[in-house]
């Protein structure tokens, strides 16, 4: 039922994938419906990841598809460098406007690696234009993804990911993470225990000396990293301690953002103003890789110097702004603000929990957190056998017909925005009885 057509599976070196046990007993899809994923012989499968937590609209909207085509026939590719088009002025102007704060203008770039390599480096050359070139440390945080440029791998908090290259930027520190099951297990959003971690930027202040931190870069909710909530206060203290030193605030927003917390950005939800948001994924639902910086406009204004001809800001790629992903982007956002999809998401938040944490006393189950529409359910380590356990809960979801994620111990979920309940029912249903069947 799962297996893969006829076809030859050796050149394509698959990202963040065990290649041999992959093509080994592979799975391809290849049409998308709405919630579902579909197989050439018409098996689907219910998406219980929004992709890679991107399609926020669900698949295959035609509005997009349709925004693609028409961009394509009108004006294939433009650089941005010196020449434009209006769509990248419209997308950035629709950005600003559904940012909070004074966080209005965009710099786009075509995936959240680039987004966070970018924003690093607008924190350095921001420093260096208001004559504190000193400031050059970055600091992120334990368990934070902050995708796979020298910059983000670098602020990024997973050991086994920089392990594997030895040589990263110098001039970074990390928070520790957020997460202790012995105070946070089985809490449901932002937990209680855990906001006097933030005073550990304190501590790294002490240690480096303001004088030589440019920037402190978090993901409001840590994703890829298990999905972690942030303790309650956590994220307003980093924040107060921020402005207090001068130091910029970066938040990673590839995942949470568009609607993903019921709101366009976590910094809302939160009530937490930072200076720079990096975003992608549900910025095109997925259908055109983008990436974008927003960047407050005291940040902004301080590149503004200097004689008219000159370049403020030597940096850029040769597809920022690209007239499909800008089609792709603005057909998105039109979606999400006609069906109203933030608000539906907020709505389904406490059925989604419910639904999640009811699984608490399956088998193997030890700790599990939700917030917004995500959830992880974590598993009890198999001896000798490292994330097996997830590994083999994955599929046998996937033989009932439902895709979820697994990382490391964890199955994360995070469907489409336009699941309805009876689809958040059948996810967990197949989960309990998958929880069931493994060893
Ligand atoms: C928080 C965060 N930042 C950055 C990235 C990197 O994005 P991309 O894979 O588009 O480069 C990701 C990807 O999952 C992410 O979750």
């Amino acid at each position: 039922m799962l297996a893969a057509p006829d076809r030859k599976l050796d050149a394509y070196w698959m990202p963040f994938t065990a290649n041999r046990r992959f093509k080994s007993r592979p799975v391809l899809f290849d049409r998308a419906e709405g919630m579902y994923y579909l197989q050439p012989d018409g098996h689907r499968a219910l998406d219980a990841t929004a992709g890679l937590w991107c399609v926020n609209a669900g698949h295959g909207r035609s509005e997009i598809a349709d925004a693609i085509s028409s961009q394509a026939r009108r004006l294939d590719y433009i650089s941005s460098f010196q020449v434009g088009h209006p769509s990248a002025f419209e997308f950035a102007e629709r950005l600003a406007a559904l940012a909070p704060g004074a966080l209005n203008h965009v710099f786009l770039t075509n995936s959240g690696s680039e987004a966070v390599d970018t924003a690093l480096k607008i924190a350095l050359a921001y420093h260096r234009a208001r004559g504190e070139g000193q400031r050059v440390r970055l600091i992120g945080r334990e368990r934070g993804y902050h995708g796979m440029g020298f910059g983000g791998l670098s602020v990024g908090g997973h050991g086994t990911q920089r392990r594997a290259f030895g040589n990263l930027l110098s001039a970074v520190d990390h928070l520790p993470h957020t997460y202790d099951a012995k105070h946070q297990a089985f809490s449901r959003g932002e937990p209680q225990w855990g906001a006097h971690l933030a005073e550990e930027l304190n501590r790294l202040v002490q240690l480096h000396d303001a004088s030589t931190i440019a920037a402190v870069i978090v993901e409001p909710v840590a994703g890829s990293g298990g999905v972690l909530p942030p303790p309650l206060g956590y994220l307003k203290r980093l924040r107060e301690i921020c402005t207090q030193h001068g130091i910029l605030l970066i938040f990673d927003e590839v995942i949470t953002a568009f609607g993903r917390l019921g709101h366009g950005f976590a910094a809302e939800r939160f009530g937490v103003q930072p200076d720079l948001i990096t975003c992608a994924k549900g910025l095109t639902n997925g259908a055109v890789p983008m990436g974008a910086v927003l960047v407050d406009a005291k940040v902004h204004d301080a590149f503004m110097q200097g004689p008219q001809h000159a370049t403020e800001f030597l940096h850029g790629y040769t597809y920022s702004g690209h007239p499909l992903a800008c089609a792709a982007g603005l057909a998105t956002l039109d979606i999400y603000e006609r069906d109203g999809l933030f608000e539906r998401s907020l709505g389904l938040e406490q059925y989604w929990a419910e639904r999640a944490h009811a699984l608490s006393d399956r088998p193997h189950v030890q700790d599990i957190r939700s917030i917004g529409l995500l959830a992880a359910i974590e598993l009890k380590s198999r001896p000798e056998q490292a994330s097996l356990r997830a590994y083999e809960t994955h599929l046998q979801c996937l033989e009932r017909g439902v895709l979820v994620r697994c990382a490391g111990e964890a199955l994360v979920l995070s469907p489409p925005l336009i699941i309805e309940r009876a689809q958040i029912d059948e996810i967990f249903d197949v989960l309990s009885e998958a929880l069931g069947r493994v060893a």
